[in-house]
């Protein structure tokens, strides 16, 4: 952080993918608002994370990132609140068997509700309207009503986070993520298939495992171990209005906290070095994420790692490529090389959904299972052969079983994307896919460091 950071340094600069909020009283007005209404996380927890994120840069962990592209606010149910935890939780037991190290869980939920694109029109049939930017700005369907950025919704986006969250930690302290409740993950409709199976056997081995503890005296009720308490909230810092009026100081160390997640991530579309995105999560202390996609060059990156972490701390900078299957190969390397010569300490994340994107013949977009684990072979291979480390990766799943992605176990077909396309933006893994990819890292991570 420079001199000149302030909570507001970022207001001089340029932002880009912000809305036209229009009649711009009620905007600050809302954020005003905001500013005024408690914090959704808190410095301790955000510290925690960062601990646990500078222990996976070092080797002692992986981290599992997972969610939705965009959460929406009329899929804000209970059931499927817990369905992100469950398969998160899943995903987190497999990789902690398998690969015999700490998962970190942390979901891109209770927050994710701005959108960049690609275009701020969107045009329909010869009809222009405002492109869709996610649900904390306007609503996706195609009228003008609907289509125009309202910033009442950042309210909203508020009060659902705030309600998310609420249930996440109900969840997670109350003894729903204990480990003695791993069979009651496991989701009725992929019990029977063969991941939900060897799921079965890996709950069944923990098992046992818990009954010899207890009966030498150890459980969940006297050792917190056994409690898989710790899940942590990510979004893209991507409204800079709201994310400012989230930022609080922390009155025991005086830094500064972003405190609508514990983790946020600049997105490809929005690293511009000089830009306000970057100006702004330069100064609070959360861990950050940069997503780096093809078009970023060395030095780019390089400069990226000195402004938004100049102390060279481990936890605070992690790099989430997603170069895709065909360039991570002749991508990828050159900036592993360049990130070891100048000893910058990050945490090096692999997104294989966001490289990998394109819209099928059926017209739908989407991804194809073949393609991201693709990636992730790659990814792995290149961190062995560079001698770094691959410590985490990056998925938009959810819990529900939509068709969405193409192939996987029950391979879904183009034809069958349109039975349950449900996402309000990019195609993520169903519950089943994102079990078994779970398996498939863990396979990698164990033959890859
Ligand atoms: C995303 O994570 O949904 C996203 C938009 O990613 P990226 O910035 O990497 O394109
Ligand atoms: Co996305």
């Amino acid at each position: 952080m420079g001199n000149s950071w302030s909570p507001e340094s970022w207001q001089k600069l340029k932002a880009e993918q912000q809305p036209d909020w229009g009649k711009a009283d009620g905007y600050f007005k809302i954020l005003s608002e905001i500013s005024q209404y408690p914090p959704l996380v808190f410095a301790g927890e955000v510290r925690e994370l960062k601990q646990q994120l500078s222990d996976a840069a070092q080797g002692n962990g992986f981290l599992i990132q997972g969610g939705d592209c965009a959460e929406t606010f009329c899929d804000f149910r209970a059931d499927s609140i817990r369905d992100k935890l469950k398969i998160l939780l899943q995903m987190s037991v497999v990789l902690t068997y398998g690969a015999s190290c700490n998962v970190v869980k942390l979901g891109r939920i209770a927050g994710q509700f701005a959108k960049p694109r690609s275009s701020n029109i969107e045009t329909r049939d010869g009809v222009e309207l405002p492109s869709y930017r996610g649900d904390a700005v306007n609503d996706i369907e195609f009228i003008e009503k609907s289509r125009t950025p309202n910033p009442k919704r950042l309210l909203r986006a508020y009060n659902q986070s705030a309600a998310t969250l609420n249930l996440l930690r109900a969840f997670t302290t109350g003894g729903f993520a204990d480990l003695n409740k791993v069979h009651f993950w496991n989701q009725e409709f992929i019990a029977q298939s063969p991941q939900g199976k060897q799921y079965e056997k890996i709950a069944k081995s923990i098992d046992d495992a818990l009954t010899f503890m207890r009966a030498v005296g150890i459980s969940s009720e006297n050792t917190s171990a056994l409690k898989l308490t710790e899940f942590f909230t990510s979004h893209e810092a991507l409204l800079l209005g709201y994310e400012h009026s989230l930022t609080r100081q922390d009155s025991l160390t005086e830094k500064w906290y972003n405190c609508s997640a514990h983790f946020l991530w600049i997105g490809d579309r929005t690293r511009q070095i000089d830009g306000a995105h970057v100006e702004f999560l330069s100064g609070v202390d959360n861990p950050i994420g940069i997503k780096v996609g093809p078009s970023i060059t060395k030095n780019k990156l390089l400069s990226l790692c000195e402004k938004l972490n100049p102390q060279n701390e481990w936890g605070r900078l992690t790099l989430i490529t997603r170069m895709g299957a065909d360039d991570i190969r002749s991508k990828l390397p050159p900036l592993v090389d360049a990130i070891k010569e100048s000893s910058h300490k990050v945490l090096w994340v692999c997104d294989p959904m966001h490289g990998n994107t394109y819209t099928s013949k059926s017209g739908y977009k989407t991804r194809h299972f073949d393609t991201i684990l693709e990636e992730l072979e790659h990814f792995f291979a290149i961190h062995k052969a560079e001698r770094t480390i691959p410590g985490g990766v990056h998925f938009e799943l959810t819990g529900d079983n939509v068709t969405e992605c193409l192939g996987g176990a029950r391979e879904i077909s183009d034809t069958d994307l349109e039975s349950r396309y449900e996402t309000a933006c990019d195609p993520r893994l169903n519950n089943e896919q994102s079990l078994e990819l779970a398996f498939l890292v863990t396979d990698l991570l164990r033959n890859g460091r």
